[in-house]
């Protein structure tokens, strides 16, 4: 998973300018727990900082230190005067540093609101965590949390740095206990690997150098540490089949076309047999192109141009691997989430999907469980809140070439993303492939939608109301569907009180049961349609985001949305069915309007400004629009 391209720059920086090994690790705690300050202090006493940077943090020390007068380090690396202003640090910083044994890129996340974006932005791509503790505290829910995502996105490796021993009289019995109780979580996340170290950020001890202050600890300190531990996710790449995820085709002339990428694993040279997936071409490579000329051969991590033997289509997003050992395919996947948008997760509801370079449509089938992550324990769950992990069914609306994230993390790790304001919604990891796809076919049928139509001589067409209750949706959907009668068209009306009392009637008003009555009633309009109907839709349908949803299950033209467009004023003054002063008095829940938004259409093909007009000259307009002969 690539959420951030800078650290992917700085790291292909410094695999083609030095051979030094790297390590990259991200650092999990929060300001209270002194990260910054230990940051700030490695970075200072590996000697990172330029005579200037050490000025200004000298005078920065004196006006806003809180170490009277000797270098405050939290305040170096918490850089941003917003950022010290609310006393926490935001977004993911990646800072490099280097000693003579090693070069390190050191993800900073930040232990607040959003810690799960910025962690998995951080822990995607690290080979070892940090995870701090203050250690007058121990375990904190926080630590256990840490903890957990750092295991889901395939970290082994954690080097626990019980922090401010200095406070607690450097007692080797309460870093004991807590080096205990860390690998006791360690063993239930399946953390293989934990290396503790007592240390004093503050005052330096036990960070690059072993301290007297704590001379009953006998191991290496924590820069020691790093420097020797094993990069476990180098090689790890370069192990797996060849695979590159295309980026673009690159297409300078008529003669020249060459597919560019990023090459997510293994090995590629000349002549290799390869296949393009989904498609399922096979080719052979002809010729890795770079701008310093050709290669024999490439492997993980490098960025090439490729051409092909044969002229075999492939564009963006496609995925170029080694025919012997091609990843999966399919559209159906048991999946981790970890939710980070402000919105909650809505089941059925249409979000992006982009993993490699391509971006698909998707929606979350099912929630099987989300989980503790203060006790690993599965809990039941119609929706995920910001911060939550769960287990997940996707379906996606076209198939992709995957790997499980265990084995791959390009093919194997994703993003959820917003439709509308492209914010990025989840992170996530695929499990495994559900094999519905393949064993799911579509029947073909010799009677179509096309010989439906003809023989009702009428173009199938989907009207879909939407607006407030008590708007007139249904009033005016019952007098387009007489005229429509009597113009000799078949119809049929979809109205949600009704279809409420049957299909539906094991749905209620919260969110996620208005997307689910959204989606069953899309999907029979569509069916109606396709068995040659003009379909009336009359829901409230009140999200945006389940009319676009039905939208896309139309041909073009088809679909026509029509906004019964009443103020709410009006509409509960109508209150035909007292509803709105149900609501009032806190009697109904949910309601739209009063506790439960409307989101008006933007671009509806009709707008009804039904307030002003009486029903039967709404409806004549829009018969009129339907354009019939
Ligand atoms: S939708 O939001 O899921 O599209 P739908 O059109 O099916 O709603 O149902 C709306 C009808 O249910 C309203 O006309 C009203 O009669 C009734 N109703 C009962 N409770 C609510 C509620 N909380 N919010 C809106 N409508 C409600």
């Amino acid at each position: 998973m690539r959420l951030d391209d800078a650290e992917a720059r700085v790291a292909e920086h410094l695999r083609r300018h030095e051979d030094k090994q790297l390590l990259r690790f991200i650092t999990c705690g929060s300001v209270d727990d002194g990260k910054s300050t230990l940051i700030g202090r490695l970075l200072h006493d590996t000697r990172q900082l330029r005579d200037d940077q050490l000025r200004a943090l000298e005078a920065d020390s004196r006006r806003h230190g809180t170490q009277n007068g000797a270098l405050d380090f939290a305040l170096l690396v918490d850089g941003l005067a917003a950022e010290r202003e609310q006393g926490i640090t935001i977004d993911v910083a990646y800072r490099f540093f280097d000693t003579a044994r090693r070069k390190f890129i050191v993800a900073d996340c930040p232990g607040h609101a959003q810690y799960t974006r910025n962690m998995a932005t951080g822990a995607s791509t690290a080979d070892l965590a940090v995870v701090l503790v203050d250690a007058r505290k121990g375990l904190l829910t926080q630590t256990r949390r840490h903890s957990y995502i750092v295991s889901l996105l395939g970290i082994r490796h954690v080097v626990l740095a019980v922090n401010k021993m200095d406070l607690v009289g450097h007692d080797p019995a309460v870093f004991a206990r807590i080096e205990e109780a860390y690998h006791a979580l360690a063993a239930q996340l399946g953390i293989a690997r934990v290396d503790a170290v007592p240390l004093s950020a503050l005052h330096g001890d036990n960070v690059t150098a072993r301290s007297q202050a704590l001379p009953w600890y006998a191991g290496p300190s924590l820069l020691e540490l790093l420097e020797s531990a094993p990069p476990a996710r180098a090689g790890e790449a370069e192990r797996l089949p060849f695979r590159m995820p295309v980026q673009w085709v690159c297409r300078p002339d008529q003669d020249f076309r060459g597919f560019a990428g990023t090459i997510a694993g293994g090995r590629v040279a000349p002549g290799d047999a390869v296949v393009v997936l989904p498609s399922g071409r096979r080719t052979q490579v002809a010729r890795i192109v770079t701008a310093d000329g050709d290669l024999d051969a490439a492997e993980a991590g490098q960025a090439v141009v490729l051409t092909l033997a044969d002229e075999v289509d492939a564009s963006r997003g496609d995925v170029i691997a080694a025919a012997a050992a091609p990843p999966e395919i399919a559209d159906q996947f048991a999946a981790h989430l970890l939710w980070m948008g402000e919105e909650r997760l809505l089941p059925g509801r249409p979000y992006l999907l982009k993993l490699g370079t391509r971006t698909v449509g998707a929606t979350v089938t099912e929630i099987k469980h989300k989980i503790d992550v203060d006790t690993q324990e599965p809990l039941a769950a119609k929706t995920l809140e910001l911060n939550e992990v769960a287990v997940c069914n996707l379906h996606l609306d076209q198939p992709l070439a995957f790997a499980p994230y265990a084995e791959d993390r390009t093919l194997g790790g994703f993003i959820l993303i917003d439709r509308h304001s492209n914010a990025t919604l989840a992170a996530g990891t695929l499990d495994f492939a559900l094999r519905r796809a393949g064993n799911l076919h579509w029947q073909p049928l010799d009677v179509d939608k096309a010989a439906r139509a003809r023989i009702k001589q009428q173009a199938p067409r989907c009207l879909w109301f939407t607006g407030l209750s008590g708007a007139g949706k249904s009033t005016i959907a019952n007098l387009v569907e007489r005229r429509l009668l009597a113009l000799g068209r078949h119809t049929y009306l979809l109205d949600g009180d009704n279809v409420r009392h049957g299909l539906n009637k094991d749905l209620g008003f919260t969110p996620e049961d208005r997307v689910e009555n959204i989606r069953r009633v899309a999907e029979v309009a569509r069916l109606m349609t396709d068995a040659g109907l003009i379909v009336l839709v009359s829901f409230i349908s009140p999200f945006r985001a389940e009319r676009e949803m039905a939208r896309r299950l139309f041909a073009p033209g088809e679909f026509l949305e029509v906004f019964v467009d009443v103020p709410l004023a009006v509409a509960e003054q109508r209150d035909a069915k007292g509803l709105y002063a149900k609501a009032r008095r806190g009697e109904l829940r949910n309601f739209t309007g009063i506790d439960s938004p409307y989101e008006p259409p933007e671009q509806p093909e009709l707008h009804l400004h039904a307030a002003e007009a009486d029903a039967e000259a709404l409806a004549a307009q829009v018969v009129a629009a339907l354009g019939l002969d």
